[in-house]
Formats: structure tokens, C-alpha cells, sequence
């Protein structure tokens, strides 16, 4: 998938930078074109000469060159890249990136460049735990930026944990995949809200649903090998996100909504797959709640509904998706639901079908979009379903 592409690497300075030596040589083997831009701090770990010698082309570092002055052009080589790799990205670097700073070649370089980009952090444990470095990631992934997640071993300090650099092979294979998929929705961002909620009772009890949150799951991972940039607003489940989703975790309806509002304004696309409970108890006991009677009550109050109330606040340009989980008169309620809640289109699955819905690998739906259109899909696993929902969803925004 390489072959033919301009692949433009970016080196800052952390000791990881030894390994960019092989990550050249394996892109070279792949048949692409390299170029390498170094901080001033990454000449301290890897040889410039190592680095062109490699990539068979100068190495770019300062804006001007010393002995004739000249300049270099961080537009035109922001431009020339088909693919922009930044390995290993240092602390320093990603708080840069995510804030905007530009006080050298590369990261003027990457305000310039217009190809998707991918950052390979590496940093010792803590550095990498630090919560302003995790908002500095979030920040990246917001923007559109593809994070290759750190690994966990032994870093620099000696101390083991999460921190280290990707290898180069993973790196490279990471690459491949993406330009593999096609990336009809580069540039679009994408809201998902999957799973159940979980409505606290007392300290020990919540009431929940059968959600596996499966769907939603499959959804943000198509949407990411489409080129999206997901965010995935996730209730309790055990399903793990790839790592370049920004999934945030959340347990109530209440802190669902509250998470949806906070990220709907920037999205083109919003689909919410979540199983939201309808109703939570109307207070929270603070102490376990004993047995005493035979009869326990529970008032319960209503939750908000986030589809409902994005519908309403929603711009034209945003596609909104709901669901339907129906078990009676399915295509009348999903039809209803459509109009009350101002979708775009709603995907209805039906307990009556087998296979269909809760905790299945599998799943059959029907797409009915604004304009009443029905289109009922076959029995599929979820990978499948997700890719026929987004095959409507690139269908409407074509329209
Ligand atoms: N939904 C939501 N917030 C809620 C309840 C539901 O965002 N508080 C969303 C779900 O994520 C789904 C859609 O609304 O996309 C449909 O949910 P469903 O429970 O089937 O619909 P309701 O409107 O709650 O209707 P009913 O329970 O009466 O079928």
C-alpha cells in the first residue's frame, strides 16, 4: 500500500529515535519516498547522516541553512507528503501539536500539512500517565490526528510500564491497514454512543440493560478505517477501542448526555447505538439498602433523551442516526421515532428476529431514512451490519 507514497517523518527528541533508522529502511523497502525532518534535540539520539543515508534525501531541520542561507519550505514539504508520521512524538512535542506552538521546522511543517498525520508517542511511564499529556492526545485525536498508542516495557529509566514507542514494523503495518480501507470520511468527525448505563440504586446495585455495546463498538472501528476521526461515548462494557478512538467512558444516562454535549458541536456525524435507560432512581441511597419488607419501591424519574434533544439543537449539515429496538409494530414506532426525534435515517433491529440484537455477534436491521425510505438488510455479523450503515450514512451525505 506504501508503494509510490511520499512519506514524510517527523523525529523528536527522545532515545526511541535510534529506532526511526529501521522504520526508514522498512518504509524505503515498502517503495515509498522518505523525507525526515529532525528537531534540534533528535540530532542528540540519531545521526542526520544515518537518516539520509537511509532515506537517500537530505535531512531537514533548521528553517534556513547555515552556510547559503537558504530557506527551507515547510509548506512545500507539508504539501509534498502523502502520509505524515511523527516517531517518536515526545511530551514536548504532542503539547506543542495540541496547542498550536511553532517554534521549529517540524512543527511548522505540521500546521502546514494537509495528509492525514500519525503520532507515535514515546515517554517515560509517568510522563505518559500525566493528565495534561492524555488531554494533549485527546486533543490530537479531536483534530484529526491518528495516535499509535504507546506500548508497555521497559523504558530508558529502567522503570517498566506503558511508554515506549511502537516498533517500526507495527508502525509501518498500522500505516498500510489505514491506506488499505479506503478513506471516503477523511476529514469527517464522528460521534458514538454505545453500551448500556448503569443506574445506581445504592452503593452496590444500579439497574442496567442487556447491551453489549457490540454494535456501537463495530461502528467506531469502521468509521476510524474509514478516515474519521471517533469519538465514542461508551457505557460499561468489556469491549476494548482501538486506539486511535477517543473513547470516552461513562456509566449514567445523565453523564452520557452530559459527554454528547460536550462533543456534538464538532461533529459531522452522530449516532447513538447507546441502550440509554429510560428511567433512574429518583435518589441515590447513600447506605446499602436493607431487606426488611416484602415489597421493595423504587421511584424512578425519567432520564434525558440524548437523541431527542440533540434532534433539536442539531445544524443542518450534522447527520443525526438513531436506533430502534422494537419489539411490537417495528416499523410504525422506528417511523415515529424518526420524525419525533428529528433523524436522518433510524436503524430499527427487532427482538423477533433471530439472531438480532443484545449480546449476538450478529444482527439483522432495516434502514428507514427521512424520506421513508425502507431497506431491510439480511442477517450479518456486526463488522457487516456497521459497514451497511455506513454505505447509507456516505450514500446521504452524497445526496
Ligand atoms: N436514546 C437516547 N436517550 C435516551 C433514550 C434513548 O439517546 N434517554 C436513543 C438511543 O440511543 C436510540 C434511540 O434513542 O438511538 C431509541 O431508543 P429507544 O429506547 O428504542 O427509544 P425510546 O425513544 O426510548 O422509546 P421506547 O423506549 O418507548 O421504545
Amino acid at each position: 500500500m506504501l508503494s509510490g507514497k511520499n512519506i514524510l517523518l517527523g523525529i523528536t527528541g527522545g532515545i526511541a529515535a535510534y529506532k526511526t533508522a529501521n522504520l526508514v529502511r522498512l518504509i524505503k523497502k515498502s517503495g515509498a519516498n522518505v523525507q525526515v525532518i529532525m528537531t534540534p534535540d533528535a540530532k542528540e539520539f540519531v545521526t542526520p547522516l544515518t537518516l539520509s543515508t537511509l532515506s537517500e534525501n537530505p535531512v531537514h531541520s533548521a528553517f534556513s541553512d547555515e552556510d547559503t542561507g537558504e530557506w527551507t519550505n515547510h509548506v512545500e514539504l507539508g504539501l509534498w507528503a502523502d502520509i505524515f508520521i511523527i516517531a517518536p512524538a515526545t511530551a514536548n512535542t504532542i503539547g506543542k501539536m495540541a496547542n498550536g506552538l511553532c517554534d521549529n521546522l517540524l512543527m511548522a511543517t505540521y500546521l502546514s500539512a494537509k495528509c492525514p498525520v500519525f503520532v507515535a508517542p514515546a515517554m517515560d511511564l509517568d510522563m505518559y500517565k500525566h493528565e495534561t499529556t492524555a488531554e494533549n492526545l485527546k486533543k490530537l485525536i479531536i483534530n484529526g490526528n491518528r495516535v499509535i498508542d504507546a506500548q508497555v516495557g521497559q523504558l530508558a529509566s529502567g522503570l517498566v510500564g506503558k511508554g515506549r514507542m511502537e516498533e517500526p514494523e507495527e508502525i509501518v503495518m498500522y500505516i498500510n491497514n489505514y491506506l488499505k480501507e479506503g478513506l471516503v470520511l477523511q476529514g469527517k468527525r464522528v460521534l458514538i454512543t454505545a453500551g448500556p448505563t448503569y443506574e445506581q440504586i445504592d452503593p452496590v446495585r444500579f439497574i442496567g440493560n442487556n447491551s453489549s455495546g457490540k454494535m456501537g463498538y463495530e461502528l467506531a472501528e469502521k468509521a476510524m478505517k474509514l478516515g474519521a476521526s471517533v469519538t465514542l461515548v461508551s457505557g460499561p462494557t468489556h469491549l476494548n477501542a482501538d486506539k486511535t478512538i477517543n473513547r470516552i467512558s461513562v456509566r449514567s444516562a445523565q453523564e452520557m448526555y452530559t459527554e454528547v454535549l460536550e462533543n456534538y458541536k464538532e461533529s459531522d456525524i452522530i449516532i447513538m447505538a447507546a441502550a440509554v435507560a429510560d428511567y433512574t432512581p429518583a435518589q441515590v441511597e447513600s447506605d446499602k439498602i436493607k431487606k426488611s419488607d416484602d415489597h421493595l419501591e423504587i421511584r424512578l424519574t425519567s432520564t434525558k433523551d440524548i437523541l431527542r434533544h440533540i434532534g433539536g439543537v442539531k445544524s443542518d449539515n450534522q447527520l443525526l442516526i438513531g436506533f430502534a429496538l422494537e419489539t411490537t409494530n417495528e416499523l410504525e414506532n422506528a417511523k415515529g421515532k424518526l420524525k419525533r426525534k428529528n433523524l436522518d435515517m433510524i436503524v430499527l433491529n427487532s427482538l423477533n428476529d433471530q439472531g438480532a440484537g443484545f449480546g449476538h455477534d450478529t444482527n439483522q436491521i432495516s434502514i428507514i431514512d427521512k424520506s421513508n425510505k425502507i431497506e431491510k438488510y439480511e442477517l450479518k455479523s456486526k463488522s457487516e451490519v456497521a459497514t451497511d450503515i455506513f454505505n447509507k450514512i456516505i450514500s446521504l451525505l452524497n445526496s
